[in-house]
């Protein structure tokens, strides 16, 4: 009986029925979000809407491209000469890769300073905190694929790393490798990761969205949502405000594609891969640079590799490491400054990424590296405890 009545309703409500996506979209239109969420909110969208970019234009590239080590390098030569608006889609995806980290960064900084990460959205944290991982394991093995000198020499010594692992550590690298140096079989299992990792990083998203609209989003004032006054519904009020967040990101991407495509990559890329020339000084993209850093400040590899990872580790222990009651920087005047400090030391650490392992560099390395796990194994707990916060409001509405 049911069924025939449902039947009779047309299309929409034929297929509701069965599978109720237009419920979940009407849902979207009212899902009600904090009425004080800033600019800063923008950034997850914006990662979104770089996402989707990185996955269309890949999609046109990998049609041209040629996943070979003797055809590669030729066939992205290809892509920027002849094929029709092949110069447009590759350094869309080049540049692409960078703005979504820009966008990514920004919105971990938000994460950080607003306390985002504390209860009840530790998962949504850490499936940020698996996308990351995920993201800079796409980039690193997509920048394998012109198969230039940056492209094989990157390759060659992150994949060497894997080799400071006691006991199985040559062996693992001469299977991640497919043989005994990177070679044709690396490129082709990059190309195919490189493809695959996207998607996973796509159902990574749906959980991370699904996790956060559970309770919502935080908000500058870290108080949670009292009541339907605190709220107002996601549509038309935030569409709004994220097309203004997509049309500024747009405009600096456009800049960069069509004023400075090569800005944030490295010359020597453009040279063909030659296993017999080392290039004076292998550096990976500007976003691994912090990472890269903190890689070199240990004399031994494997306390390097240790460190490197740990730096993204620590993150994961965050939601219990920092223990203050009051989530948003904003009431909280000591770690607003530490919080300040180490922005300015992940910068530093940047900064002395990009540059050769020698003189001073080395000892402001390290130092920064100290800080770097100092800010999250002693600043934030001590600040928890100790720290004497300001008034938080009692709602939303009440705050200024
Ligand atoms: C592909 C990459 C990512 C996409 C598309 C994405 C998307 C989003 C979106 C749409 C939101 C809601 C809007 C907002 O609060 O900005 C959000 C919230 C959030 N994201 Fe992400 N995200 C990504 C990566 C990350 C990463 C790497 C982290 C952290 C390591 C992270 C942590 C968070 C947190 C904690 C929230 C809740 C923020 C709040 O309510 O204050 N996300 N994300």
């Amino acid at each position: 009986m049911q069924d025939k009545k449902v039947e009779k309703q047309g299309i929409v409500e034929w297929i509701d029925y069965r599978l109720p996506i237009f419920t979940f979209i009407k849902h979207l239109g009212e899902y009600r979000t904090p009425k004080n969420l800033s600019y800063m909110w923008s950034f997850g969208s914006i990662a979104g809407i770089a996402l989707l970019i990185q996955i269309l234009t890949g999609i046109f590239l990998a049609m041209h491209y040629s996943p070979n080590a003797d055809t590669a390098f030729d066939s992205v030569e290809n892509i920027m000469r002849n094929v029709n608006y092949g110069w447009l889609i590759r350094y869309m995806h080049a540049v692409g890769a960078s703005m979504f980290f820009v966008a990514v960064y920004a919105h971990i900084a938000r994460g950080l300073y607003y306390g985002s990460y504390k209860s009840p959205r530790e998962l949504v944290w850490f499936f940020g905190l698996f996308i990351f991982l995920l993201m800079m394991a796409t980039a690193f093995m997509g920048y394998v694929l012109p198969w230039g000198q940056m492209s094989f020499w990157g390759a060659t010594v992150i994949t060497n790393l894997f080799s400071a692992i006691p006991l199985i550590g040559e062996s693992i690298v001469q299977w991640l490798w497919g043989g005994f140096a990177v070679d044709d079989p690396t490129l082709n299992r990059f190309f195919a990761l490189h493809y695959l990792l996207p998607m996973i990083i796509v159902a990574m998203v749906i959980l991370h969205i699904t996790a956060l609209h559970v309770h919502g989003s935080n908000n500058p004032t870290g108080v949670e949502v009292k009541s339907k006054k605190d709220t107002i519904p996601f549509h038309p009020y935030y569409t709004v405000k994220d097309f203004v967040g997509f049309g500024v990101y747009l405009i600096v991407f456009g800049y960069f594609i069509f004023y400075q495509p090569n800005y944030l990559g490295h010359p020597d890329n453009y040279i063909q891969s030659d296993p017999m020339v080392t290039p004076p000084h292998i550096v990976p993209e500007w976003y691994f640079l912090p990472f890269y850093a903190i890689l070199r400040a240990i004399p031994s590899k494997l306390g390097g590799v240790i460190a490197m990872f740990s730096a993204i580790g620590v993150l994961f222990l965050l939601p219990w490491l920092d223990s203050s009651k009051v989530k948003s920087g904003a009431y909280r005047p000591k770690f607003k400054i530490f919080y300040w400090i180490f922005i300015c030391d992940v910068i530093l650490l940047g900064y002395i990424g990009g540059n050769p392992p020698e003189g001073w560099y080395i000892y402001f390395g390290q130092i920064a590296t100290f800080y770097y796990f100092l800010h999250f194994f002693v600043i934030v707990p001590l600040l928890g405890k100790y720290e004497k916060t300001l008034k938080v409001p009692q709602s939303i509405s009440e705050a200024k």
